[in-house]
């Protein structure tokens, strides 16, 4: 890359809203390690978002810094990548206050986010519910993003978050960096261990199927023991054994073995043995993460510490589109 070209920008948020589980790390996680290498990184710990659903304070203040502490266990480096939580970067809010008079009722309604949400829950369909793709879209344009790493859950969102880009761009003048989505290579999805066709979810209802970071070992070995397995006997990777496939999928991650190699090892053993084996191996993966992140999270006043720095980094960029768009818009400058 020419040295005087700047490093395209990535941005991308996190609820702390629970602890984090496997398919966190070698979906999202390892992909927001790698960026650090090709482009300007901001992660964010998005607390605004997090109360559109009700959050017990002590929790959330816990989360904030357990999700701090997972980023930099994984591998984000603070020195490398901008790393803050979003309710420290008053921008935010600001500039969502002004998106919303810019985006129609009709828009967000049609989010399936919103309506599945207050499917869920409600007895809280409230309006940050429903602003909540709102405040993303402030997330990303106030860094200019180029690009923002999303799930397929989130994509809507990011379509939303262009829409209001060019309506803005196009009613005043180049304000905002349109952002692409950036779909990263999918990495094989982790099912839940108790409901093998369905993805592992922090907000499952059944826990036992979830394999969270900071799980002890013994916990591990005894989900991944009474994980729901297919009938018949054999470890093959095949769309009638959803149990069984989701299980070598777990060696796979785990030992970084191809998946026909992990069949043939286990040809003609049991479900129990390979059981044993499945949970001795993710026990293993997890470990040097597991010391990083007690070690880490142990120390409240450096992860306090960095979130500070961040935060100030944060605000500088986002000050300076916040600036702007108050300035097209009309608002008196003094
Ligand atoms: N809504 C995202 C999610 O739940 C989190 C998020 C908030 C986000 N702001 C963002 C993701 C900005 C990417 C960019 O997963």
């Amino acid at each position: 890359m020419d040295a005087n070209q700047k490093k395209k920008v990535i941005l991308s948020g996190m609820q702390p809203t629970g602890g984090l589980h496997i398919g966190h790390l070698t979906g999202a996680l390892r992909n927001w390690v790698e960026f650090q290498d090709e482009f300007e990184c901001y992660y964010t710990i998005v607390d605004l978002h997090a109360i559109t659903v009700r959050q017990e304070p002590a929790s959330l203040r816990r989360w904030t810094l357990d999700l701090a502490a997972t980023f930099l266990a994984c591998g984000i480096d603070p020195e490398r990548s901008h790393i803050f939580v979003q309710s420290h970067v008053p921008e935010h809010t600001q500039l969502a206050w002004v998106l919303n008079c810019f985006t129609g009722m009709g828009e967000c309604s049609r989010m399936t986010q919103f309506k599945d949400k207050s499917q869920k829950y409600p007895e809280n369909v409230n309006v940050g519910l429903f602003a909540y793709p709102i405040l993303m879209a402030a997330d990303i344009l106030l860094y200019q993003a180029d690009l923002v790493p999303v799930g397929a859950d989130q994509k809507q969102h990011l379509e939303l978050t262009r829409n209001l880009a060019e309506r803005f761009n196009h009613q005043y003048s180049e304000t905002f960096k349109v952002p692409e989505p950036y779909i990263p290579k999918v990495g094989a999805k982790i099912m839940n261990l108790q409901n093998p066709t369905k993805k592992m979810s922090k907000s499952d209802e059944n826990l036992s199927g979830v394999l969270f970071l900071i799980d002890d070992d013994a916990q591990i070995a005894n989900k991944i023991k009474r994980a729901v397995t297919d009938s018949g006997n054999e470890i093959l990777y095949r769309e009638d054994k959803p149990g069984i496939s989701n299980l070598i999928t777990l060696f796979h991650i785990a030992t970084n073995k191809p998946i026909p190699e992990i069949e043939q090892e286990f040809n003609g053993k049991g479900y129990g043995e390979f059981k044993k084996a499945v949970a001795e191996a993710v026990v293993e993966f997890l470990r040097p993460f597991k010391m990083r992140y007690k070690e880490i999270r142990a120390n409240e006043d450096f992860l306090k510490e960095l979130l500070k720095k961040g935060a100030e980094v944060a605000r500088k960029v986002a000050g300076k589109t916040l600036q702007k768009v108050y300035r097209k818009i009309g608002f008196l400058q003094l």
